[in-house]
C-alpha cells in the first residue's frame, strides 16, 4: 500500500513520486494551505496540500479540510524541499515534504480522550486507552530497544549453545516467595493449576533430562503487591545449564550485558563486573542491591558506643535473636547538616521506620565543632572524640544513626535513608545516562530466620545449593544462620536486574533443605515429590539464573516504572483499565467449575 514509511524520505528523494500511508497527528490550516504531520511508526513526515497548485487536484485539498487528528491515511505525492526557514533539522525528514495530489482517507477516527503527543496525560487515562498511548513515539521506542534486547541476547546465548524451549504456564505451584495465581481445573474439579512464579523447576528437569543448556524469554505470574519496579506478570530471560559453575556462567551473562548496551547505546561495558559479598553490600550500602554511584556509605558505630549509657545503643548491642547481632551503624552527609529542617529528619526518620528502625538519631556537628544531637547528653568524652576520628567530622556535618538488636534492620533502614539522601541531595545522573555500575553480589545467606513466623524461609528458593563448604551443615542441619548459598544477583545501578544459583542436585540435600524449611516430608511430596524424585535418576550438576528483561529494559530506555516497557501493564490493584479485567463471571462458569464465591473482600 506504501512506496515509503513516514521516518524514510529525505533530500535523496526530491522530485519522486511517493505513497506513504499513517496517522495524521497535527493538521494545521493556513488559510489556503493545508499542512498535516503524517506518523507512523517509523517516523513523521509533513504533507501539503495546496490549492494554489496547478499540478495537484482540488479534490485532495477539499478532503484534507475533513481531516482530524488520527485519521488514518493514505497520500499520494512528490517529495519537494521545504521553503527556506521552514525546515527542522530535528527531524530526520526535517528538510522535505509531500506535496500531495491524491488523498484516501483509510479510516476515520473518533476525538481521541487525548492528544497523542502530549506527555503530561493522566496514567489511569492513558491505561484506559492504552492503545492510543502506545502510538505515542517515545512509548513506542521502548518497544524498540525491548526487541533489540531480546535479539542481542539471543544472539549471545544461541552462539554458546543454547536451546530455546517453552514451558507450560499451567502448572503447579514454584516457590519464588510470591503468593500463586491459581487456575480452577473444569475437568478436574475442585483442583486447580497454579502458574509458575518462574519456570524454576521445569528448566532443572530439562536439566536432568540432558538438555545441558536452556533458555526461554518466559512469563512469570506472582501475586504480590506491586510497585514501580514489580508487576504481577513479568518475563525473564531465564537461563540454566549443567556442568557449569560460577565461572562458566557469568563470562557469558557479561557478554550479553555488553551487547545489548553496545547495540542499544553503542556504549562500552568493561568486564568482568565487579563481585560483591553480601556482607560487604549490607554493610556499606545497606542494600543487597547496592547503588555504587554515590558514596554516603554506612560506618559502623558498634565498638565505639559498646560501653553507652543510651539506653537505645545499649538495647541494640545486647545480642538478637538465632544468631543476629545488634548493631549501631551511621550515615555522615557533608557539610549539608543546615539544609536538614527538623521536618526533613522527621521525614528521613520515617523513610527508617518502613524497614523496621526504632529511630534515627540525628547528630549535627556545629560551627564551634561540638555536637548537637537528641541523645548528645549521654555522650562522653570519649565517644564523642572517637566519633569525630572515626567519621573525621567538621562543622557543618549531619550524622544519622540506626541502632536495632537485629543487624539487617539497621543496614536495610539505614539503606533506604541512603537513597533518600540521594534523591534529596541531588546524587544521581537522570535516568539512562552516566555510569553503568554492574556487580555481582554473592555469599548471600541460604536461610533467613523471620521471626514473626519463627521459621527459616529460604533466601533465594528452596533449590538453591548451599556453599560446598557448608553442605555439611545444612545435612547436619546445624549452624543454619551461617550456611552461605551459591547463589548470586545481578545488580545494575541499585536494581537488582537478576539472580540466580547453583542447584542442590543430590535428593537427600534437598530433603535437608526442606527440612530446615520446616516443610515436613509429606508436604515436600505433595508440593514437589515429582522433582524430588526426578532428582533420583542421574543429576547433573546444575545452575542457572534469570533476568528480569522487563527491568533490564526500563534501564536501557532510561524510564522510571517497568510498565513503560510492557505493552499492556496492569496497575497496583492488578487490574488492566483497558479491558476492565479482572471481571466476574457467570453463574454458569462458576457452577461448571465447581466454585462459589463466598464473599467479595478487598485488600
Ligand atoms: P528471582 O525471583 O530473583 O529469581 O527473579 C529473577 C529476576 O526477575 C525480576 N523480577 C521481576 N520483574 C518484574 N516484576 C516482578 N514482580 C519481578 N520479580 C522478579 C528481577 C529478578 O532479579 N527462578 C529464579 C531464577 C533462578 O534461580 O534461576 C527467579 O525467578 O529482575
Ligand atoms: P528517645 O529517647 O526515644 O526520645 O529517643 C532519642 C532519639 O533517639 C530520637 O531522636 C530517636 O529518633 C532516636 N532513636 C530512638 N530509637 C532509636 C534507634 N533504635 N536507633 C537510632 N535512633 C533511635
Amino acid at each position: 500500500m506504501r512506496t515509503h514509511t513516514c521516518g524514510e524520505l529525505d533530500t535523496t528523494n526530491l522530485n519522486d513520486t511517493v505513497k506513504i500511508c499513517g496517522w495524521v497527528s497535527i493538521r494545521r490550516d493556513h488559510g489556503g494551505l493545508i499542512f498535516v504531520d503524517l506518523r507512523d511508526r517509523y517516523g513523521m513526515t509533513q504533507v501539503v496540500f495546496d490549492p494554489g497548485n496547478a499540478e495537484i487536484g482540488k479534490a485532495a485539498h477539499d478532503l484534507a479540510q475533513k481531516l482530524r487528528n488520527e485519521f488514518v491515511i493514505e497520500c499520494v505525492g512528490t517529495v519537494r524541499n521545504r521553503p527556506e526557514g521552514m525546515t527542522n533539522a530535528k527531524m530526520p525528514t526535517g528538510e522535505i515534504e509531500v506535496l500531495c495530489r491524491e488523498l484516501k482517507i483509510l479510516s476515520e477516527a473518533r476525538t481521541p480522550p487525548f492528544s497523542i503527543l502530549d506527555e503530561e496525560v493522566s496514567e489511569l487515562l492513558r491505561l484506559k486507552y492504552r492503545y492510543l498511548d502506545l502510538r505515542r513515539p517515545s512509548l513506542q521506542k521502548n518497544f524498540i530497544v525491548r526487541h533489540h534486547t531480546v535479539q542481542a541476547i539471543r544472539q549471545v546465548l544461541n552462539r554458546h549453545d543454547f536451546l530455546e524451549v517453552e514451558t507450560p504456564i499451567l502448572y503447579k505451584s514454584t516457590p519464588e516467595g510470591a503468593r500463586d495465581f491459581i487456575v480452577p481445573s473444569r475437568l478436574n474439579p475442585g483442583q486447580f493449576y497454579a502458574l509458575p512464579q518462574s519456570p524454576q523447576t521445569l528448566k532443572q528437569l530439562l536439566m536432568v533430562a540432558g538438555f545441558d543448556r536452556y533458555y526461554q524469554v518466559a512469563r512469570c505470574f506472582r501475586d504480590e503487591d506491586l510497585r514501580a519496579e514489580r508487576q504481577p506478570e513479568f518475563s525473564q530471560i531465564d537461563i540454566e545449564a549443567s556442568f557449569i559453575n560460577e565461572e562458566v556462567l557469568f563470562p557469558i551473562m557479561e557478554e550479553m550485558m555488553v551487547e545489548v548496551w553496545q547495540l542499544i547505546h553503542q556504549k562500552k561495558i568493561s568486564t568482568p563486573f565487579p563481585r560483591m559479598t553480601y556482607h560487604e553490600a549490607m554493610t556499606r550500602y545497606g542494600s543487597d542491591k547496592p547503588d555504587t554511584r554515590f558514596g554516603l556509605e554506612l560506618r559502623d558505630l558498634s565498638s565505639l558506643f559498646a560501653k553507652s549509657t543510651f539506653q537505645v545503643f545499649q538495647k541494640a548491642l545486647a545480642s538478637g535473636p538465632h544468631g543476629q547481632a545488634g548493631s549501631i551503624r551511621a550515615i555522615k552527609v557533608d557539610r549539608e547538616a543546615a539544609r536538614f529542617s527538623r521536618k526533613d529528619l522527621d521525614d528521613l526518620a520515617k523513610v527508617a521506620s518502613d524497614y523496621g528502625a526504632k529511630g534515627l538519631l540525628w547528630i549535627k556537628v556545629q560551627e564551634d565543632g561540638t555536637l548537637q544531637s537528641p541523645a548528645a547528653k549521654f555522650f562522653s568524652e570519649t565517644e564523642v572524640q572517637g566519633l569525630r576520628n572515626l567519621l573525621t567530622l567538621a562543622p557543618g556535618d549531619l550524622v544519622l544513626v540506626v541502632a536495632d538488636a537485629r543487624d539487617k534492620v539497621v543496614c536495610n533502614s539505614l539503606g533506604s535513608v541512603r537513597l533518600q539522601l540521594a534523591a534529596s541531595l541531588k546524587l544521581l545522573p537522570p535516568l539512562g545516562e552516566g555510569p553503568m555500575n554492574f556487580h555481582w553480589i554473592v555469599g548471600f545467606p541460604l536461610l533467613e530466620f523471620d521471626e514473626r513466623d519463627g521459621r527459616y524461609y529460604a533466601a533465594h528458593h528452596p533449590f538453591t545449593s548451599p556453599k560446598e563448604e557448608h553442605k555439611e551443615w545444612l545435612l547436619q542441619q546445624r549452624d543454619l544462620h551461617k550456611i552461605e548459598a551459591a547463589a548470586y544477583d545481578l545488580v545494575l545501578n541499585g536494581t537488582e536486574i537478576g539472580g540466580g544459583s547453583l542447584r542442590i542436585y543430590d535428593s537427600r540435600l534437598q530433603d535437608a533443605m526442606f527440612q530446615s524449611l520446616g516443610i515436613s516430608p509429606e508436604d515436600a511430596k505433595e508440593k514437589f515429590g515429582f522433582f524430588v524424585e526426578a532428582l533420583q535418576y542421574g543429576t547433573p550438576p546444575h545452575g542457572g539464573i534469570a533476568i528480569g528483561l522487563d527491568r533490564l529494559t526500563a534501564i536501557l530506555c532510561g524510564v522510571p516504572a517497568i510498565r513503560d516497557v510492557m505493552a499492556f501493564p496492569k496497575t497496583q490493584r492488578g487490574q488492566c483499565l483497558m479491558s476492565g479485567s479482572p471481571s466476574t463471571v457467570t453463574p454458569e462458569q462458576l457452577a461448571e467449575l465447581g466454585i462459589s464465591v463466598t464473599k467479595r473482600s478487598t485488600v
